[in-house]
């Protein structure tokens, strides 16, 4: 049976080419994210969360494996079928909020509803307003430009450009990166309220482990891999990999600070600036030292 999903990716494997490397930013993910779900993929920085949200947001495409959203496989779309069923289907959310600085809020609400040719002006600023109303922005806000809002307003307003064309899935990279804790707050009320209201599928991208706790389901990212659970051996694994390293080189360079130690210490006898009772103390210690670093 064919089972529908809000996305899905299949085996998808994301690399970059670095003159003879590959480098692995996505390896064989698989997610299913159900209509309706309210989604955060939490892991630290590198992990490859923003490499995922462009590929489920089709702004990349995978080097291997299927992209399905609202139930499409959109892997072999060409770029203008892609760049089309983006602006249908998808609306994105960023962590630097990324308005049209010249355009007021309703401007920037109603931009994408003018490309999609789907309203006239007046109908895409009436329905901008609505969508402004919805988020919470304050009326006397309307007409300001993302200069004059504050971080927490323009994220607002991010949200509802983000709701213009009343996509399927509403994708957010970091999207409380630059808000104080109050402005994340409202944020994330407004999140889990939309999802409510509207139904509508939302997938979070964050380092950030609080944030990820308001939202319906927890994914996990690290080096490119997704876990369903959070990975506690992680660190554990990452710790012992970094102790086997101390262990090989700095070994070896600990080694030879002892040997330059002998140097030196044999260096001040010849001087005369040591005797040669303090010399055998010396060269004891440090055989004693080198007995340490054989065991
Ligand atoms: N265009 C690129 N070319 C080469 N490597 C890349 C490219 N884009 C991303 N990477 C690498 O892929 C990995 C994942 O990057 P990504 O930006 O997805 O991480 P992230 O989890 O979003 O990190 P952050 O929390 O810092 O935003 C990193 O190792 C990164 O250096
Ligand atoms: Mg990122």
């Amino acid at each position: 049976m064919n089972e529908k999903y809000a996305l899905e990716c299949i085996n998808v494997d994301k690399y970059y080419i670095m003159g003879s490397y590959k480098i692995y930013a996505l390896r064989n993910v698989n997610i299913k994210v159900n209509y309706g779900d309210l989604v955060s993929i939490v892991g630290p920085s590198g992990s490859g969360k923003s490499t995922l949200l462009h590929v489920i947001g089709t702004l990349d495409r995978p080097s291997k494996g299927a992209v399905k959203i609202d139930s499409i496989d959109v892997t072999n779309f060409s770029e203008s079928e892609l760049s089309r069923f983006r602006r249908e289907k998808i609306g994105f959310v960023f962590q630097f909020f990324n308005l049209v600085t010249y355009l007021t809020a309703v401007e920037n609400v109603a931009l994408p509803m003018l490309f999609s040719r789907k309203y006239n002006s007046k109908e895409a600023e009436i329905r901008a307003k609505l969508l402004l109303s919805l988020v919470g922005l304050p009326e006397q806000r309307f007409k300001n430009t993302p200069r004059q809002l504050s971080g927490g307003q323009q994220q607002m307003v991010a949200i509802a450009r983000a709701l213009a064309n009343d996509p399927a899935v509403i994708l957010a990279d970091e999207p409380t990166g630059n808000l104080d804790l109050e402005s994340t707050s409202k944020f994330l009320s407004t999140i889990r309220f939309l999802n409510e209201v509207t139904k509508k599928t939302f997938v979070i991208v964050t380092h950030n482990a609080e944030v990820a706790t308001f939202t319906k389901n927890i994914k996990f990212i690290r080096d490119g891999i997704i876990y369903e659970k959070p990975p506690e051996d992680f660190l554990k694994m990452k710790v012992l990999e970094s102790e086997n390293f101390l262990n090989k080189d700095e070994g070896k360079i600990y080694k030879s600070i002892i040997d330059f130690e002998e140097e030196v210490v044999k260096r001040r006898f010849i001087d005369g600036e040591i005797d040669e009772e303090t010399l055998e103390n010396e060269i004891r210690e440090i055989e004693q030292k080198r007995e340490t670093l054989r065991l």
